[in-house]
């Protein structure tokens, strides 16, 4: 095994449609806590999303572009409303298995959840202050500009897409970290796998401008991470 280059050919247990419900839905509750651990949000909230929001001076929308059991969305929506901020959230998926759990977690105030991809959202002409995703991009392969072309075309202000970043570290330090969280979930393997799809700062930012130069500024932020912000004009 090598971590030198992106494997684009590993599928994600959680992807194969007659994988365990059971299982399944373990694991898109458990993201909740691994989230917490591992994705930045909060940092990337009080950074940049809190003081875009508040700039606005007016009600604002977000959107999250698959956010699997939904408590990224939700996370951001208390801490927006702690603060103050008047923000109407959407998060979708096109996973019905995802935005069952979603669902069954319970929206607050606010947040809402659709099962839905973005190409429905686009034909309803929808329209988002900020578009954001959470541990979207590295399963992507080809779609990969099409799922960001999107995200651009959705948003009248900012897009923030975060993700893992791939390197021997991260791999080591979650094969370590995750065992006590893993049992009855596809933690572990799907895990391990994503790591091994993500992209390296280099890689993503290469990507993106492959196909919009000039558009997405891509950085890391915090250790094992990658981020890729873009100012949309819709
Ligand atoms: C690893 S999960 C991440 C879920 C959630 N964002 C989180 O951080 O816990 C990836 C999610 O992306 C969704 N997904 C995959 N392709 C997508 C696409 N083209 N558009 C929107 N969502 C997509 C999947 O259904 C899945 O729920």
């Amino acid at each position: 095994m090598t971590l030198d280059v992106r494997d684009e050919t590993l599928v994600e247990l959680m992807d194969d449609p007659a994988c365990d419900p059971a299982r399944l839905s373990a694991t898109l509750r458990r993201f909740g806590v691994v989230n917490r651990l591992v994705s930045g949000w909060g940092g990337l909230y009080a950074v940049t999303l809190r003081p875009y929001l508040a700039g606005l001076g007016r009600p604002a929308r977000v959107l999250d572009l698959g956010c699997g059991g939904g408590d990224v969305v939700v996370r951001l929506a208390r801490r927006a409303a702690g603060d103050g901020l008047d923000v109407e959230w959407t998060g979708i998926d096109p996973d019905p298995r995802a935005h069952a759990a979603a669902t069954a977690r319970g929206a607050p105030p606010g947040v809402r959840f659709r099962c839905a991809d973005t190409t429905m959202l686009l034909a309803e002409g929808d329209s988002y202050d900020v578009v954001i995703s959470n541990h979207v991009l590295h399963h992507l392969g080809t779609e990969l500009t099409s799922f960001t072309d999107a995200s651009l075309a959705l948003s009248r202000g900012l897009v923030l897409h975060s993700d893992i970043a791939r390197s021997r570290a991260a791999y080591a330090l979650y094969a370590a970290a995750i065992q006590p969280l893993a049992p009855g979930t596809f933690l572990r393997t799907d895990g391990l796998r994503s790591i091994r799809r993500s992209y390296t700062v280099g890689e993503l930012q290469a990507a993106l401008d492959d196909a919009r130069p000039g558009m997405w500024r891509v950085g890391g932020g915090r250790p094992f991470r990658v981020v890729a912000l873009a100012t949309a004009h819709g």
